[in-house]
């Protein structure tokens, strides 16, 4: 093996099968479980979505409601998991905080459940382990963003649906339907997108027989990094910075003189466009429409023509998701710990998978270091 055989970052290598999502770059497209993520986003709440993911098909209504009964069941912010959180310093990055929360989530469930072997549980355990984590997370997020602006938790409601109840936890009104409707949409999108660098971390955790919660943990610690998830939150400082659509050009003179990156824009994958991103830049014109927000349009136009007709290079899922999370009125940092809520769903849906059939993920390396050598005297 030479070192031109490497794939460096294991771009372009099909590492194994999955039945979950399908992205196909040459036709933009991505299927959840064979549908269109277009189609579900426009009919589906969150939590038909996710049962999807989670069991392969859409739920009966019989199903849907069993499930929601049961997210409805651990909505509220566990009294433990809320103390543990209150001990973090209020500047700490919410991503440390989600992580810090579900790892003690962790802690917690696998109390007695004996020595770490067997800790990988079995398809129904982590099943139900995936519900939980699905229904507290919207609990972590929106406490988490109350208590750095020094509000008080707010208990969750029984008589709304995961996303509308999101918005209630974190904003204490009753939320207008547009924005649940935008804010559902997101939620979809973003659940999940096969090998990327979060769920293939949290496969590699699960293929050495760990646990559904340190799997987890470990894929929001990926999540956290600028080049993954961390993308949304830095659309919205750059959106910041330029302030105008007027500024975009003299701005993006100096941002490419000075060889910055521009978040929000290029993939891994797709190189002529993120099949999400017209669905949720129709989710931020009804934000921009029902705020009557028109400037934020203009910028976000004017920045991405300007950079496609520069660079050639498209936006993702993040560049529309960053000002629609602005608007809805979620701060800058909860942006990614938004996407965390999300792609638990996907994640989940991984560890199941690779759980179900599994092979230690275990690749090799070129090694470059010094020729052997030996300790003087030895
Ligand atoms: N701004 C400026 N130049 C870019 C950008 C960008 N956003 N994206 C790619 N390029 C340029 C690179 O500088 C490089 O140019 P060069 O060949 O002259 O050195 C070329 O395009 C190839 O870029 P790579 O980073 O090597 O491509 P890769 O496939 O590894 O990167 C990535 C994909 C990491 C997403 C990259 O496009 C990027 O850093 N984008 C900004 C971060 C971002 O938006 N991440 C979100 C990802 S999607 C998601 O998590 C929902």
């Amino acid at each position: 093996m030479t070192d031109s055989d490497i794939k460096k970052g294991l771009a372009g290598v099909v590492v194994d099968t999955t039945a979950i999502s399908k992205v196909n770059p040459a036709s933009n497209s991505l299927l959840y479980r064979g549908y269109p993520v277009q189609e579900l986003a426009a009919t589906q709440p969150f939590e038909a979505v996710a049962h999807l993911l989670w069991r392969g098909e859409l739920p009966t209504d019989e199903e849907l409601a069993e499930l929601r009964a049961l997210e409805r069941a651990h909505r509220a912010l566990e009294p433990e998991v809320k103390a543990l959180i209150d001990l973090l310093p209020v500047q700490a990055h919410p991503m440390d905080e989600v992580r810090t929360a579900v790892s003690a989530i962790g802690a917690t469930a696998l109390a007695g459940s004996g020595n770490v072997l067997t800790a990988g549980g079995s398809v129904e355990q982590n099943l139900e382990r995936s519900v939980r984590l699905f229904a507290q997370l919207p609990a972590i997020v929106a406490y988490g963003q109350r208590r750095r602006r020094g509000q008080e938790l707010i208990e969750p409601r029984d008589d709304l649906d995961y996303s509308a109840n999101f918005l209630w936890m974190t904003f204490g009104e009753d939320p207008d339907p547009v924005v649940v409707d935008a804010f559902n949409r997101s939620m979809i999108l973003y659940a999940e997108h096969s090998f990327n660098a979060s769920t293939f971390t949290a496969r590699v955790v699960t293929s050495t027989q760990s646990d559904l919660y340190s799997a987890v943990t470990a894929a929001i610690g990926a999540l956290k990094g600028p080049l993954h998830g961390g993308a949304n939150e830095a659309v919205m400082h750059i959106f910041d910075e330029i302030g105008s659509s007027e500024r975009v050009a003299a701005w993006l003179d100096d941002a490419l003189a000075n060889k910055r990156k521009i978040m929000g824009f290029g993939h891994r994958v797709y190189k002529n466009g993120d099949s999400r991103v017209p669905t949720m830049e129709a989710a931020l014109v009804d934000l921009v429409e029902h705020y009557g927000r028109h400037d934020v349009m203009d910028l976000y136009s004017a920045l991405e023509n300007e950079f496609v007709a520069r660079k050639g290079i498209y936006p993702n899922l993040d560049y529309p998701s960053g000002p629609a999370y602005n608007l809805i009125g979620f701060d800058t940092v909860t942006f990614t710990p938004l996407f965390v809520a999300a792609r638990v769903v996907g994640w989940t849906a991984h560890i199941l998978e690779q759980a179900a059939s599994n092979a230690l993920i275990r690749p090799l390396s070129s090694y470059s270091g010094p020729d052997e050598r030996h300790v003087p005297g030895s």
